[in-house]
């Protein structure tokens, strides 16, 4: 391991992103290539049902520097012939893919020479938050993956990087739509994180070359990011000069529609439920072999809500598609 660490100070490690065209791997591909690393990404090739959407990415993306390497998942011989090239792997997949993360920890062994690998991860703290069934479903095949890298000895970094910021300030304040009124869950009062995608994107690679966050958990929980639906939404206002009503979807009424809704409509609910009702990002303490983000990179600046917002303000992101859980 002693080595590993030392070869990671020294050398600009090559990063291979599996998800690396999607809606946080675009964000990952972009910082990897900024930080100056030969950047790969792992992804399907392109057939006659591909969106427009996604080829414009490729070409975005590979016009950025990035090599494509076109393959499925279920590829082992070319998955491990791509691993042999590189240093590092970052899963920015979908969530519906996270088990599918078992054949890259499969390639990883055959590979034998990769020095760290980060799962998709990138939410709530997996292994301490305990939400209600169908997201605790999801966190469980994380979970599982989690436990798969231990017992393979892979070096890993976990990253619980809690609340996509852009994501859900689209999810929760409805920037693009004519509305006068915002729905706010529960009491709106519960604590949740918001951290802007590309501060994620950025820590995140610097992250995978740090032998500080070898073998660890890294949980994001900057200061000025904290924040509760009811005062993110008083900022907004503020800052747009309007004001909005608050309609309140009660807890019983989310917890009945995470009962009846049919899967996978009953996994947003489920964790709209843990993070923005019962404040489950902020709920636990950090055990003392944790790392918190904001303190590991304290010359960073982590983009506040405030800052975020004016974001909003001046070119609002689109909403986005990102697959809950
Ligand atoms: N913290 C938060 O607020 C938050 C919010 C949403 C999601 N997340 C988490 O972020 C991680 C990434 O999610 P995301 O929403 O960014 O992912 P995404 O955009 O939905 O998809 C990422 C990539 O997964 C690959 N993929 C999708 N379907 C596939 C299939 N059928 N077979 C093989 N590959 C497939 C695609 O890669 P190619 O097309 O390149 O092959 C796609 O670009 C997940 O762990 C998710 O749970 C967190």
């Amino acid at each position: 391991m002693e080595e590993v660490r030392k070869a990671m100070e020294n050398e600009t490690s090559k990063i291979l992103i599996f998800g690396g065209t999607g809606y946080i791997g675009q964000y990952m591909v972009k910082a990897s290539i900024s930080l100056g690393h030969p950047t790969y990404v792992y992804a399907r090739p392109i057939t006659p049902q591909t969106t427009p959407s996604k080829i414009d990415i490729h070409r975005e993306l590979q016009s950025m520097g990035a090599n494509f390497v076109l393959g499925e998942l279920n590829e082992h011989g070319k998955i491990v012939s791509v691993l042999r090239k590189v240093d590092i792997i970052i899963s920015a997949l979908a969530f519906p893919q996270v088990l599918d993360q078992l054949k890259i920890i499969d390639a990883i062994k055959v590979a034998g020479n990769i020095k760290r690998f980060l799962p998709s991860d990138f939410g709530c703290e997996e292994d301490r938050v305990i939400p209600l069934p169908p997201f605790q479903a999801c966190l469980e095949k994380k979970r599982k993956v989690r436990r798969a890298i231990e017992a393979a000895a892979i070096p890993y970094t976990f990253v619980s990087s809690n609340c996509y910021g852009a994501y859900f300030v689209n999810y929760l304040l409805r920037p693009h739509e004519e509305r006068d009124h915002i729905v706010v869950y529960g009491s709106g009062k519960a604590k949740a994180v918001l951290n802007y995608e590309e501060d994620i994107a950025m820590t995140t690679i610097m992250m995978a070359n740090d032998p500080r966050t070898c073998n660890r958990v890294v949980v994001y929980r900057p200061k000025e990011n904290i924040v509760s639906q009811l005062e993110l939404l008083s900022v907004w206002e503020k800052k747009t000069g309007r004001s909005f009503t608050r309609v309140h979807v009660q807890e019983e009424e989310l917890v009945k529609l995470s009962e009846t809704l049919p899967p996978p409509q009953d996994i947003p609910v489920s964790s709209v439920h843990s993070v923005f009702v019962r404040g489950d990002l902020m709920n636990f303490e950090l055990r003392e072999d944790d790392i918190e983000a904001s303190k590991l990179y304290p010359d960073f600046q982590f983009t506040t809500i405030d800052q975020l917002l004016d974001i909003f303000l001046a070119n609002p992101p689109q909403p986005a598609t990102a697959s809950f859980g």
